[in-house]
């Protein structure tokens, strides 16, 4: 196979085949085929998924159904946990941090030790036939209309192959097509090399299918699915091939593709059903009137936002996205519409892998969103809910993709009924309450995973995931779901550590513990002097999320005007959870004591969690505890910290709530430089190592908090009470801007308190704002470091009252 270079193409090939240029903000794009799945195109409607590759003469598409796990729930609940955790309890209270941590993994750790993995679905194949040589290849992905295509010439005929995943339809649609009649010939087979229980090909004429149904394991009750690609040809003749459709001499063929599962249907013929309904009325409206609604679809979520940070000299911005990954390296400042395209491509990738299935059992975006070739990934691709599933969210509501939050939602509500289980057997809470560890399958198991020190004995997990939904009620301000949806698991949440917690030297703690995954020296006094333990009572991360639990559920008291024992309780604990403390460097203490990190670079940024997604440590709040905060973030950083994409993605959010626009710019430079594949995916360590979506969100979030932050100024930090907590949200436009952004525009942001906003900048100063206000109320508002401006040209000097759906422009004064 050989390709072209663009002028030869021009000459050769049919006109329509110049390629309109692309815009360097919203598309990926390549002259060649991927080579990898590190260089193919994803495509996804929240549930199925398409990694395209492009290849000529044969594509293979890897395909994804987002429940296809490794089999049934299992119970992996240690039912040693319980008598063993008053002895480790009082081992760690003796400062016998190496007898107890050896007690908790002896007796505490899940068995087996891990859940089920997410794993592949199915191959597609779309084989051309015969050697044909590609001119003019084009790929490429616009992330704002969700599609891929693929474009190339063999002997004068242009052939063209466009892919999209419908949310509306349900399904995933290609169109093949040939610019000369009857020149178009393919033959489409499913493969899948696993436990596959039927697979079978129908040939009628118009429409014809593949069939194939399998097991996702080895378990006769592992998760069943069919899947089925519909295919629709214009002209041409058909034939079955074995299990295959040959289509000979066509012109154009329509390509529908659908899978479902046992997770959503429980018997076979609901699950045919269901799988055979959405083709059949796929195939029925035809592909352009799919490709219209899908696109009509991921617009509404794609196009709600604009970012402009500065136009790219084109001469490297419009090279294939490969090439301008590479001249990044070199020459960054040459196209910062890198960076645009990066957020904007979070924005895609959040909109593609998750989406809500209106059953209630939507799955949320994975380690790998949804996209999967193997039966073992990295990780299992969990849920992993120690930071990197709650960064898959953190865009989701400041970039206004707030429904795309739901299925983290639903995948909650199936882990707490497992959570009620856990807390009842490791921890003797029968009180309702529920526990998380640090990850969850689709099943929302929730006992410990693996078996190590570092990461397994970790019970915060729901402290931190119903974070969340506090959260989607401050930016949407809907109160019917507030009522609904947050508090039963605020409460139940709550619930299970006013069991849990137990009282000692004047406080409410946790234990055993740890600070997520950051492993310290055992000191001298503590038992084997050196030796590397991670297990302990109150870390300061859990005292943190426990101040923000317990203040959330005051907020909700107040909001929904409860004043029962609930609202007591939680003001009880709160004023006995240890207050954030300062170590010799004037670094935030990590642990109870000051311990020797035994990796001082560690990726996690725990500690720090108050700073971000928390706001205990923000500078408005406590700019002690901030400046603290900075002295821990900086150790880290010269220590190497920032090491894998994900976590380069956190220091950059960290920084923008440090108002250091400067710093969050610099890591964006170095993480661009450093992490992307060559499809832009997020890695922990650069092309070749292990895929983490993680990190293409985290980086998303951290251009917006660059550019406009909401979160609480006052209380959280304060000495608690009830009215320390009222939420008071500051809309602080351009916090953080960089000087190398001096000039730019951002349109469609939220802010906490439900505000849309649009605003403009010029030599590093504000020079309009929009705010909207979706829901009314109070609108206080700080502008880059509190410099003066007008509403409606009225100087500000107090929070605004506004009215729903009204517009306050915002100037300098
Ligand atoms: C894959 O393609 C990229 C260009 O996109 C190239 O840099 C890389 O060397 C190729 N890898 C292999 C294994 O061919
Ligand atoms: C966990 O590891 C400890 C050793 O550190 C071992 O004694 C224990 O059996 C392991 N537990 C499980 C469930 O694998
Ligand atoms: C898909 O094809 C690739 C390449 O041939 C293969 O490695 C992979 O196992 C196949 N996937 C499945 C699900 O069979
Ligand atoms: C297929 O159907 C088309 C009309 O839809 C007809 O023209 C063609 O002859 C049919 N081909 C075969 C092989 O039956
Ligand atoms: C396809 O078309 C070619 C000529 O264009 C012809 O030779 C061949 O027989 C056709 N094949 C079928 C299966 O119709
Ligand atoms: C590329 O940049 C040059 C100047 O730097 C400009 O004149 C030209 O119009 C640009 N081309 C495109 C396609 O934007
Ligand atoms: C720690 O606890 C273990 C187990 O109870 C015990 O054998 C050991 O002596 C203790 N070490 C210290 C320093 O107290
Ligand atoms: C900041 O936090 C520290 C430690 O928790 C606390 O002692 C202090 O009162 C806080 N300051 C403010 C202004 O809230």
């Amino acid at each position: 196979m050989k390709f072209a270079t663009l002028p030869t193409l021009l000459f050769l090939l049919p006109q329509t085949l110049a390629l309109a240029p692309l815009s360097p903000s919203t598309y990926l794009h390549y002259p060649h085929p991927a080579n990898s799945s590190q260089s193919a195109l994803p495509i996804g409607n929240g549930r199925l998924g398409a990694l395209i590759y492009g290849a000529l003469p044969a594509e293979t598409l890897s395909l994804n159904e987002n429940s296809v796990w490794s089999g049934p729930w299992l119970d992996r609940t240690n039912r040693a946990s319980s008598s063993a955790l008053p002895s480790v309890r009082e081992l760690l209270k003796q400062g016998n941090l190496t007898a107890a941590g050896q007690l908790v993994l002896r007796s505490m750790a899940g068995k087996p030790n891990s859940p089920r993995m997410y794993g592949v679905l199915v191959n597609m194949t779309l084989d051309f036939g015969g050697g044909g040589i590609g001119e003019g290849y084009t790929r490429w992905l616009d992330t704002e209309r969700g599609l891929v295509f693929v474009e190339y010439a063999v002997g004068g005929v242009k052939y063209t192959r466009e892919y999209l995943a419908s949310h509306p339809a349900g399904v995933l649609a290609t169109r093949l097509s040939a610019s000369q009649p009857g020149k178009l010939s393919v033959k489409i087979s499913l493969a899948r090399s696993k436990w596959v229980l039927s697979h079978t090909a129908t040939v009628k004429n118009g429409s014809s299918s593949v069939t194939l149904v399998a097991n996702s394991g080895q378990e006769s009750d592992a998760i069943e699915f069919t899947s089925e690609v519909r295919i629709l040809n214009t002209g041409g003749t058909v034939s079955k091939d074995g299990t295959a459709i040959q289509i000979t001499n066509a012109t154009t063929i329509d390509i529908f593709f659908n899978a479902e599962t046992s997770y959503r249907h429980s018997t076979q013929s609901t699950r045919l059903a269901e799988l055979t309904r959405k083709l059949d009325a796929a195939s029925a409206a035809g592909y352009p009137a799919v490709k219209k609604a899908a696109i009509t679809d991921f617009t509404t979520l794609t196009q709600r936002v604009h970012l402009n940070l500065g136009t790219s000299s084109n001469s490297t911005s419009s090279l294939p996205t490969n090439d301008r990954l590479t001249a990044y390296k070199t020459n960054p400042n040459a196209d910062p519409e890198l960076a645009t395209l990066y957020f904007n491509y979070g924005r895609y990738l959040l909109a593609s892998s998750s989406r809500s299935t209106r059953s209630g059992l939507s799955l949320p975006a994975n380690l790998q969103g949804l996209w999967n070739e193997r039966y073992d990934p990295p990780w299992g691709s969990k849920y992993t809910i120690n930071i990197n599933i709650e960064m898959n969210y953190w865009p989701a509501l400041v970039t206004n993709l707030a429904e795309t939050h739901t299925p983290l939602f639903d995948l909650l509500d199936r882990a707490r009924a497992r959570g009620t289980e856990v807390a009842k057997l490791m921890y003797g809470c029968d009180n309702g309450g529920f526990v998380l560890h640090h990850n969850l399958d689709l099943w929302g198991d929730a006992a410990p995973v693996d078996n190590g020190t570092a990461y397994t004995m970790w019970p915060m997990g729901g402290a931190w995931l119903s974070a969340h939904l506090m959260e989607h009620y401050r930016f949407t301000r809907d109160e019917a779901f507030l009522k609904e949806r947050v508090w039963p698991v605020l409460r139940q949440a709550a619930d299970f550590y006013y069991c849990y917690l137990f009282e000692w030297e004047g406080y409410y703690n946790t234990g055993p513990s740890i600070s997520p995954e950051n492993p310290f020296r055992v000191p001298a006094d503590m038992s084997r002097a050196g030796a590397t333990e991670a297990i302990d009572i109150s870390p300061t991360m859990d005292n943190v999320l426990l101040h923000e639990l317990f203040g959330n559920v005051i907020e909700t008291c107040q909001v929904l005007g409860i004043t029962d024992s609930h609202l007591t309780q939680a003001q009880a604990y709160l004023s006995k959870i240890r207050k954030p403390r300062i170590g010799s460097k004037g670094q935030l203490l990590e642990w109870r004591r000051e311990y020797e990190a035994a990796e001082p670079g560690h990726r996690h940024m725990s500690p720090i969690y108050g700073l971000y997604p928390g706001s205990q440590m923000t500078p408005l709040v406590n700019s002690t505890l901030a400046a603290a905060a900075k002295v821990l973030l900086e150790q880290r950083m010269s220590a190497g910290s920032g090491s894998t994409g994900w976590s380069r993605t956190w220091v950059m959010n960290l920084y923008a709530r440090l108002f250091q626009g400067d710093k969050v710019w610099s890591n964006a430079v170095s993480f661009l430089q450093t992490f992307p594949t060559a499809n832009l995916w997020n890695t922990d360590h650069g092309p070749g190592s292990a895929f983490q979506i993680d990190g293409n969100f985290g980086f998303t979030a951290a251009i917006a908090e660059m550019l406009l932050q909401s979160h609480s100024v006052e209380g959280a930090g304060t000495s608690g009470g009830i009215n320390a907590l009222q939420s008071h949200n500051v809309v602080h436009l351009l916090p953080a801007l960089p000087s190398a952004v001096p000039t730019g525009s951002v349109e469609g942001l939220v802010a906490r308190g439900n505000f849309v906003i649009d605003m403009q900048w010029a030599d590093r100063k504000l020079s309009k704002a929009v705010v909207t206000s979706r829901s009314g109320g109070k609108l206080a508002l700080r502008v880059q470091d509190a410099a003066s401006f007008a509403v409606k040209g009225v100087k500000y000097t107090a929070p605004i009252d506004t009215t729903a759906g009204a517009s306050y422009t915002i100037t300098p004064a």
